[in-house]
C-alpha cells in the first residue's frame, strides 16, 4: 500500500545523505592484511576474475545487493545500477518486492530486463513477507521480473527498531525449507547488515540453502536508519543497538569454515573498495557485495558517477590480486595472510 512506498522513499532519503554508517562500527577488515609480492610475474590483464553465479558467468566476483523498488525514483536507481552490472558483467539484485506484491502497478520500478537482458538478476523479499505470500507468491515475484534467483532477506534487528515492525520471529526455518525446495540453487538467503553466523548458516544449508550473503556489521546499519526515523523510547533502543551485529570479516571467515565449499557465499556489509573485496574473497567469499556506495554514487552523479565509482573498485580489486601474485581468486585464497586484533578474538569464539 501507500505506506510501504512512502517508508521506502524515507529510507532512500536517509541512505542518500544521512549518517547510516555509525563510525564506531567496523567490518574488522582492517585486521586482515594481504601480503605483498614484490615479483608478481603476471600481467594485470591475465588476472582471471570470472565467477559462476546463478547459472551464469560473471566477469568479476561482485554483486550489487538488493536495495530498492516501488517508486519512480527507485526505478531509476534499479535501471542505472542494473545497466552498469550488465555492462561490467556483475550480478544485480533489486530491493524488496513487497511494494509490488501489494500493488502490481509498481512492478515497472523493478523491471530491468530491457536494460540488462543477460545480467545475473536476483529478486528480493523479506522472510516474514514470504510467509504470507507462500512459495507460489514468491515465485510470481521472481517470474514477474525475469529473475535468475530470489534473495530472501533477514532483518530482525531492523524490524524490532521499526515502530510498525514485526515482533514475532517464529516459523522462519519452515519457510526457508519450503523455498529452498522450490527454488533449489536459485535461492539466496541474506542478512541486511547484522550478519549471519556459522550456526545459522549451517542450519540454513541443512535445509537446502545453497547461496548465502552474510551481510555483516560495518556498513549500512538498518537499526540506525530506523533509529533516525523513530522517536522517543524506540529511538533510544535503536541508538543502543546501532552497533549490533557480527562484523563482516568475522561472519564470512566463520561461515566459510562451517559450510561445504560448494555453498556460494557473498560477503557484503561495509565493503567500500576493491582491496576490501579482495580481503573478503581471501577469507572465503565467492563474491563481494555492495549496496550503499553504489547507491550514493548514483544519487550524486547518475549513471556516469556510479560507473566511475565502480571502475575504481574493479581496478583496485585487480591490483590486489596482482600485488599478492594471484592469477585468480582461487590462488588468492591459497596465499598466506595476517589476521590480527579483534578479528582473531571473534574467530576464536565463532
Ligand atoms: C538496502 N538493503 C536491502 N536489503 C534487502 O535485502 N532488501 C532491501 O530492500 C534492501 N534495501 C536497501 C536499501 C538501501 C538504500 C541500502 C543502502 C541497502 C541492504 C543491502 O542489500 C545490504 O545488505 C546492506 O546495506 C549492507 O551493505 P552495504 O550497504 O554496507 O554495502
Amino acid at each position: 500500500d501507500e505506506t510501504t512506498a512512502r517508508r521506502k522513499d524515507a529510507h532512500l532519503d536517509l541512505c542518500a545523505t544521512g549518517d547510516v554508517e555509525p563510525a564506531q562500527n567496523s567490518t574488522l577488515l582492517e585486521h586482515v592484511h594481504l601480503i605483498h609480492c614484490a615479483m608478481p610475474e603476471l600481467a594485470a590483464d591475465e588476472v582471471d576474475l570470472t565467477t559462476p553465479f546463478l547459472g551464469k558467468s560473471l566477469r568479476a566476483p561482485l554483486l550489487v545487493t538488493g536495495m530498492t523498488g516501488g517508486t519512480e525514483r527507485a526505478g531509476v536507481v534499479n535501471r542505472d545500477l542494473a545497466l552498469l552490472a550488465e555492462r561490467h558483467g556483475l550480478a544485480f539484485g533489486v530491493g524488496s518486492q513487497r511494494a509490488m506484491a501489494e500493488d502490481a502497478a509498481r512492478t515497472a520500478s523493478y523491471a530491468v530486463r530491457d536494460v540488462a537482458p543477460t545480467v545475473a538478476l536476483l529478486g528480493n523479499i523479506g522472510l516474514y513477507q514470504a510467509i504470507g505470500l507462500g512459495v507460489d507468491g514468491v515465485r510470481r515475484l521472481s517470474d514477474a521480473i525475469g529473475a535468475d534467483g530470489m534473495a530472501l532477506h533477514l532483518n530482525a534487528g531492523q524490524e524490532l527498531t521499526q515502530p510498525e515492525g514485526d515482533r514475532d520471529f517464529r516459523g522462519g526455518y519452515r519457510v526457508v525449507e519450503a523455498l529452498a525446495r522450490a527454488f533449489g540453487e536459485r535461492l539466496l538467503v541474506k542478512e541486511t547488515g547484522c550478519g549471519i553466523g556459522p550456526d545459522v548458516a549451517r542450519r540454513l544449508v541443512e535445509l537446502g540453502v545453497r547461496n548465502l550473503d552474510v551481510s555483516g556489521l560495518g556498513g549500512t546499519s538498518w537499526v540506525r536508519v530506523e533509529q533516525l526515523r523513530a522517536v522517543g523510547p524506540q529511538a533510544q533502543v535503536g541508538a543502543e543497538f546501532s552497533g549490533w551485529g557480527i562484523p563482516t570479516a568475522a561472519a564470512i571467515a566463520s561461515v566459510r569454515a562451517a559450510v561445504a565449499p560448494e555453498v556460494r557465499l557473498v560477503a557484503s556489509g561495509g565493503i567500500r573498495g576493491g582491496l576490501e573485496c579482495a580481503k573478503v574473497l581471501a577469507l572465503g567469499a565467492d563474491l563481494a557485495g555492495m549496496a550503499l556506495p553504489l547507491f550514493r554514487a548514483q544519487q550524486q552523479g547518475g549513471l556516469a558517477g556510479a560507473e566511475e565509482a565502480l571502475k575504481v573498485i574493479l581496478t583496485a580489486l585487480r591490483q590486489a590480486l596482482v600485488l599478492t601474485g594471484s592469477r585468480s581468486v582461487a590462488e588468492l585464497r591459497r596465499r598466506p595472510r595476517v589476521v590480527s586484533g579483534a578479528l582473531k578474538d571473534w574467530l576464536a569464539a565463532l
